[in-house]
């Protein structure tokens, strides 16, 4: 099939490259010169497992295009994904500018049916506002040109996002026309064989099973940090209740770490986005408040203990940081608790040496020069003449360090490990300081 993706951004380029993989016509557009010419070069604008190799193959087999020309992509495909970005606006909702103006920009120049479907992660009642926008573009243009509008909403981790895209637990799509189901069903046939994935729904019911299976597991991990504050002030061990309330089917094991806050382009915006939503009608959605506020709190937790531990004298001292993206596999850094660390340590006069494997890059462009940021090439080097080891992300390589050089570079032997990678016995045994999250008797 023929399909065009408006949209190089994360979900936007993966989902392209698996489209084309199992061999469909893709044509991407952006209106990012730079970023389609970096495409055809081979070069991959995000840092994601498989995606490179994935994007080389199917741009060299012809079964993958970029073009920043609209014009080209709307003649392509029958099938137009609309997967642009929806930055908050200033008030948290999403703002939906992008969507609108693609959707007009089609409508502008369509010649004939097209199915227009969002991709992108859209507040409940985008896909109407998409509708009026292209009837309305239409209207001017005197032009009667049938199409549809259906929500697909896209669920892949980054990190995860090719695997994720290529067999996906569930294919929701949002339409209340039949013979839309029936492009929908041909288009994800190579994705839905041995059992049926995909779910069918209305398009609003589509629209916010997005933003709830965001919102429930920022939940689930809200909830296990707010037990992990409980644990800590009440001398329990969060990592033993953990393993004691996953061990119920009805909660199960996945997503139910506590650490140091989640972070990420999705759950902190969607989380938000849901927010104003609800505001916006009228409703008050008070555990989503709580959420939100557990999460904000949370992501200061590693500088209070910093702040505890040196007793507010965090002036003139370094700071070894090992993790600066949101999660391992990844080089983003947006909403990152390493961010509101860093951030606080630099106010109160510290200095930070950090290591990450794959965000250095990230952490450059964001925060550029500046003296009380040193960026450096391993994690051992992070260590040198600094007063103790701080953790933001569990990298695999962060899991098993030489404890022993560990101790003898730091000034102090204190760890302060926001994602519990470590025992704390063992770290008690091995002469360190160590500050998990919720595990009370060591804290
Ligand atoms: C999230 C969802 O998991 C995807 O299903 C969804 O498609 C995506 O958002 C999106 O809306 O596009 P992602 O943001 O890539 O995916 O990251 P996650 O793996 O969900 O992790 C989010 C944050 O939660 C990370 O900071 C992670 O450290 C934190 N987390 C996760 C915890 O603190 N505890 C856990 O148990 C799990």
């Amino acid at each position: 099939m023929k399909v065009t993706v408006f949209g190089i951004g994360y979900v936007g380029l993966v989902q392209a490259a698996v489209l084309a993989e199992v061999g469909h016509d893709v044509m991407c557009v952006d209106v990012d010169e730079a970023k389609v010419t970096n495409l055809k070069n081979g070069v991959i604008p995000i840092f994601e497992p498989g995606l490179a190799p994935l994007v080389k193959e199917n741009y060299e087999a012809g079964r993958l295009t970029f073009t920043t020309n609209a014009i080209q992509g709307i003649e392509h495909g029958e099938i137009q994904f609309i997967a642009v970005g929806t930055p908050p606006d200033e008030d948290g909702s999403a703002d939906l500018k992008y969507v609108t103006a693609v959707a007009r920009t089609i409508a502008e120049h369509m010649t004939g049916y097209k199915v227009i479907i969002d991709k992108s992660t859209v507040p409940v009642g985008t896909a109407d506002k998409v509708r009026q926008v292209v009837i309305e573009t239409l209207k001017k243009r005197n032009a009667d040109i049938p199409f549809d509008v259906v929500s697909n909403p896209e669920f892949l981790k980054e990190g995860a996002a090719v695997s994720d895209c290529m067999k996906p637990e569930r294919i929701i799509i949002g339409t209340n026309n039949d013979q839309v189901l029936d492009l929908m069903r041909e288009l994800y046939a190579p994705f839905n064989r041995n059992h049926d994935r995909m779910v069918i729904m209305d398009i609003r019911s589509a629209e916010l099973t997005k933003y709830a299976a965001n919102c429930m597991l920022a939940t689930k991990i809200s909830f296990m940090n707010e037990m992990s504050n409980l644990a800590e002030l009440l001398g329990a061990d969060i990592e033993k209740v953990r393993q004691g309330i996953g061990s119920d089917s009805r909660i199960g094991y996945h997503f139910i770490y506590p650490g140091c806050g989640y972070g990420g382009s999705c759950f902190p915006k969607d989380v938000q986005a849901l927010i104003r939503t609800a505001e916006n009608i009228g409703y008050q959605p008070t555990l989503l408040q709580a959420v939100e506020s557990v999460n904000d709190k949370q992501k200061h937790k590693l500088f209070s203990f910093l702040q505890r531990h040196f007793k507010g004298d965090l002036k003139g001292r370094t700071f070894a940081l090992w993790g600066l993206s949101f999660k391992p596999n990844t080089d983003d850094m947006r909403e990152s608790s390493s961010r509101v660390l860093m951030e606080s340590l630099w106010q109160a006069g510290a200095k930070v040496q950090a290591f990450d494997p794959e965000a250095m890059e990230e952490a450059r462009r964001i925060y550029g020069d500046r003296s009380d940021l040193v960026l450096v090439a391993t994690k051992e080097d992070a260590l040198k003449g600094a007063d103790a080891l701080v953790i933001c992300t569990e990298w695999q390589n962060f899991r098993a360090p030489d404890f022993d050089l560990i101790k003898a570079t730091l000034k102090q032997a204190a760890i302060f490990d926001g994602r519990n990678l470590y025992e704390p016995e063992r770290m008690a045994q091995r002469g360190f300081t160590y500050y998990g999250i919720g595990r009370g008797a060591s804290v």
